[in-house]
């Protein structure tokens, strides 16, 4: 029988509440040479506009959906669509109300990338908490920067997302500075910062002893909008 060794990041974000990685290192493949990959990246072209921004932002897209894993026979499964909450204690610009994003589709569950990388975290994670069932958010973010104005990929803030464990995977950016991930103690003193600029690179964190924040993006063209793609994913 196959000795039941936890991949060193999950360790390390137990250990020290984050790590830095990437795709590849996680999923021991080449992902980011295959087709899934790539038709993968390619659905952030199908995104949503978040309507939800209380600061009046039209700058993030977003699709979103709930899904559900058990370890024990490996079963990955998307919930029914529903909205997402946050009490206002969690998020004070956008909390306290029901927000119905767009969903996620049915081929972006599918996809093999997804499904390896959400099976991974949800054994990994259980590996090392022994929690056997995991709800999960699933978000493909979109900030954008244009006409001069600033994307928040933060805008409520240093904060948390009221969870257990979160991953933000970098699908795509261009034309942006800025976007600095810092991971604070529970006394609000940072204790990490990075900036994600390699496709597929990821940042995991432990929520509960921590917070974070993500800076601003700013276009560095005028003439073309920027972005940020980011994969966020959250286990409960
Ligand atoms: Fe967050």
């Amino acid at each position: 029988m196959e000795a039941v060794v936890p991949k060193k990041q999950f360790v390390d974000v137990i250990n020290n509440f984050c790590v830095v990685s990437n795709i590849d290192d996680l999923l021991g493949d080449s992902v980011l040479d295959s087709l899934s990959w790539k038709v993968f990246k390619e659905s952030w072209s199908d995104l949503g506009l978040d309507e939800y921004m209380n600061d009046g932002g039209k700058y993030r897209k977003r699709n979103f959906c709930k899904l559900r894993y058990h370890v024990e026979d490996d079963s990955l499964w998307m919930k029914e669509h529903d909205f997402y909450f946050q009490p206002p204690s969690v998020n004070a610009l956008n909390g306290g109300l029901e927000r119905w994003f767009s969903p996620v589709k049915g081929e972006v569950f599918y996809n093999s990338v997804v499904n390896t990388l959400l099976k991974t975290m949800g054994s990994e994670l259980s590996k090392l908490t022994g929690q056997k069932t995991w709800d999960i958010n699933f978000y493909q973010n979109r900030i954008i920067s244009e006409l001069g104005e600033a994307g928040k990929p933060s805008p409520e803030g240093i904060h948390k997302d009221g969870v257990k464990f979160s991953i933000l995977l970098l699908m795509d950016r261009s034309n942006v500075t800025g976007g600095e991930n810092t991971i604070f103690d529970l006394d609000k003193k940072p204790i990490f910062s990075h900036t994600l600029t390699q496709e597929g690179e990821c940042i995991i964190f432990a929520d509960e002893p921590t917070y974070h924040f993500a800076s601003p993006i700013e276009q560095i063209s005028p003439d073309v909008a920027g972005k940020r793609d980011i994969l966020v994913v959250e286990f409960y």
